[in-house]
């Protein structure tokens, strides 16, 4: 038997809020897709089926969203987990040691998106399969992550979980590759000040014991997608590696430049498309400029109006208003235009954000 996937999406995002108020953040979407399909699609790519995804509170919003995912239902044999306290992940990787059996696996944080895939760090894992095999990169502030000291062959020396005086500025990445050694290393650990089962103490621990940890460095793009800024930028370079595909309906008064995604059912009239950009399903985009960098969901309205760097949610409707950038515009909310009157008005939800031509 081949690998299996541990995929964790319990987290709930307060970073992401508003939207993660109504929607799990591994749920919002970036390139037109949620975080979590993307991470699925990542795993797919290297050959595993099987795939265990815990949860959390939001377990029926997940599963009815990948359930609903007919390419990725079809792909994968999916088991969901539920986790009923968020006790840290290696506290993950001690409720699903059922699922997990004897199998080497990759662990898979749901809110990680990896542009590059993960196939070249699998290869190796396969190949030389030590206990435990980990993805780092180079960060500004390794405080907020897990640190790691690697040899200058690959050999992990030491791992700190947010340390105050980092030792390296080797973040550890969210996904790795473990043999079932591991399972005996989640028992042995103790919960951290924050008081979690901390996968990083248990990969120390492996080392600690004399297992064989190795690290490599990830080149290519990598986001653990934690606030608004961070999607933004993250749907910017997805984008970026999508090709176009005109599948709507677009009338002869629109010109479309660059790579240019209309989904099947959407419907674009007297617009101008910059690309890379994606306009979903059911949306309707009329008399407006949107792009470059924009992802709009499906059942959308855009009507005179310019977005720009955006991400617009399922139902998400902009009218009359140019300039709307850098935004993310949540589902079936409204952005329009006070149609010349002097005023703004805002009818906006908790922890919103809203910044206007003051
Ligand atoms: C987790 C891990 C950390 C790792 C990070 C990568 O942190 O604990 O070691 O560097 O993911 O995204 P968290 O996002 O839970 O704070």
């Amino acid at each position: 038997m081949d690998m299996k996937a541990l995929v964790l999406s319990g987290g709930k995002g307060t970073r992401l809020r508003p939207f993660t108020h109504s929607l799990a953040k591994q749920l919002v979407p970036v390139a037109n897709k949620p975080v979590l399909v993307h991470c699925l699609e990542t795993i797919r790519d290297i050959g595993v089926r099987e795939v265990g995804i815990i949860v959390g509170d939001n377990a029926d919003e997940i599963e009815k969203v990948i359930g609903g995912n007919s390419a990725i239902a079809a792909d994968m044999h999916i088991t969901y987990i539920k986790q009923d306290q968020p006790l840290g992940l290696a506290h993950c990787v001690l409720i699903a040691e059922e699922f997990l059996a004897d199998d080497d696996f990759v662990m898979y944080l749901g809110d990680n998106v990896l542009g590059d895939g993960i196939g070249e760090a699998a290869r190796r894992f396969r190949q030389t399969r030590p206990d435990a095999h980990l993805l780092a990169a180079k960060v500004s502030d390794p405080r907020q992550y897990g640190v790691v000291e690697v040899d200058h062959d690959g050999i992990v020396r030491a791992l700190v979980e947010k340390p105050e005086k980092p030792r390296s500025d080797l973040a550890v990445m969210g996904v790795y590759f473990f043999t079932p050694a591991i399972h005996r290393a989640v028992r042995s650990i103790r919960p951290s000040g924050r008081g979690e089962l901390e996968i990083t103490d248990a990969i120390q621990h492996l080392v600690s014991s004399g297992a064989k940890v190795t690290a490599e460095a990830y080149p290519g793009y990598w986001k653990d997608t934690g606030s608004i800024d961070d999607l933004i930028e993250c749907n910017r370079v997805l984008l970026d590696r999508c090709a176009g595909d005109v599948r709507g309906q677009v009338d002869e008064r629109s010109e479309l430049r660059g790579p240019v995604i209309v989904e099947e059912g959407a419907t674009v009239s007297g617009s101008d498309l910059v690309g890379p950009l994606v306009i979903g399903a059911g949306s309707v985009v009329t008399d407006s400029r949107v792009g470059p960098y924009t992802a709009v969901e499906r059942d959308c309205v855009i009507t005179g109006s310019a977005v720009e760097n955006s991400i617009l949610l399922e139902g998400a409707r902009v009218l009359g208003v140019a300039g709307v950038r850098d935004s993310v515009v949540g589902r079936w909310a409204h952005v329009r235009s006070a149609g010349g009157q002097e005023r703004n008005r805002v009818l906006i939800g908790d922890h919103a954000s809203v910044e206007v031509a003051a």
